[in-house]
């Protein structure tokens, strides 16, 4: 048996997804390792602007689910935190650690599946996601593991698609980004694929993410949905810089572990 068989199935799919794809997220990986300040999203939105970080991160440990090519982690390097990643992919893991190499900023770098990971319980201070478990790790799954990872008074911040995004995008890519129309339910909305890829992910209803949150432990600090720039662009194909100045085509969840 290959380790993938023992992996669940949206998690072995996503994984030959990531390995497959990897190689198209080198240049924005060295993009984003090149820089001192963090933009967050699809719309590069600074940091000084989002306040999406906690303020102080010196010393502080952090897990980052789903890290990629680690540029977050990076990023919380520089400040003075003590960054762990984990990541599902071997290619995407591989950039990473050339980038570290290359910049000679060395954290550990783990391949394995956040809603699972091989930590011991209470041994950070905040756990992030852009884009990672966030949004391909079932949450479920994903925040009650995020839960036990954190101490008492510990952050977890996380950025993924916005729900109306989720509802009003097309299935297929090939018919134009999002839309002025509800396509799809919001209730019951959890598990995504779509016609012309081969992966999963999962996205839940604010109402639905704000019961799971509470449930295990968490407060919600703010809820920030973003908005694209005035001269905002993008590559991406499943959203236009028009819609994101008009709905949120991206939300983060600022959270702290109270209990
Ligand atoms: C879009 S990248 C996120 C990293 C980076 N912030 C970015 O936006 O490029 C998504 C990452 O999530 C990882 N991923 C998918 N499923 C995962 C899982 N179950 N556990 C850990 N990482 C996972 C993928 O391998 C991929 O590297």
């Amino acid at each position: 048996m290959n380790a993938d068989e023992r992996l669940p199935e949206h998690v072995a799919r996503n994984r030959a997804h990531w390995d497959a794809t990897a190689d198209k997220w080198v240049a924005s990986g060295e993009r984003f390792w090149a820089q001192d300040e963090p933009t967050w999203g699809i719309w590069g939105v600074p940091e000084s602007e989002l306040h999406l970080l906690p303020d102080e991160l010196e010393g502080r440990d952090v897990i980052e689910l789903g890290c990629g090519t680690a540029y977050v982690s990076a990023w919380l390097a520089r400040r003075g935190a003590r960054p762990v990643g984990i990541d599902n992919s071997a290619k995407q893991l591989e950039t990473a650690r050339r980038l570290q190499a290359q910049h000679r900023l060395e954290f550990p770098l783990h391949l394995g599946n956040a809603e699972a990971t091989p930590f011991p319980d209470a041994s950070f201070d905040v756990a992030i996601s852009e884009y990672g478990a966030a949004i391909w790790c079932d949450p479920y799954l994903w925040v009650p593991e995020a839960a036990r990872l954190l101490r008492p008074g510990g952050e977890l911040i996380f950025l993924g698609n916005g729900v109306l995004q989720m509802l009003t995008v097309p299935d297929l890519l090939t018919d134009g980004p999002s839309t002025d129309r509800l396509l799809r339910d919001q209730f019951g909305m959890h598990r995504f694929e779509w016609p012309d890829d081969d992966s999963v992910e999962f996205h839940i209803s604010h109402g639905d993410m704000i019961r799971l949150l509470r449930g295990n432990g968490f407060e919600v600090i703010d809820l920030i949905e973003i908005q694209a720039p005035a001269d905002a662009t993008t590559s991406f194909e499943y959203t236009s810089p028009e819609w994101g100045r008009r709905w949120p085509s991206e939300e983060v969840w600022k959270t702290r572990k109270v209990r």
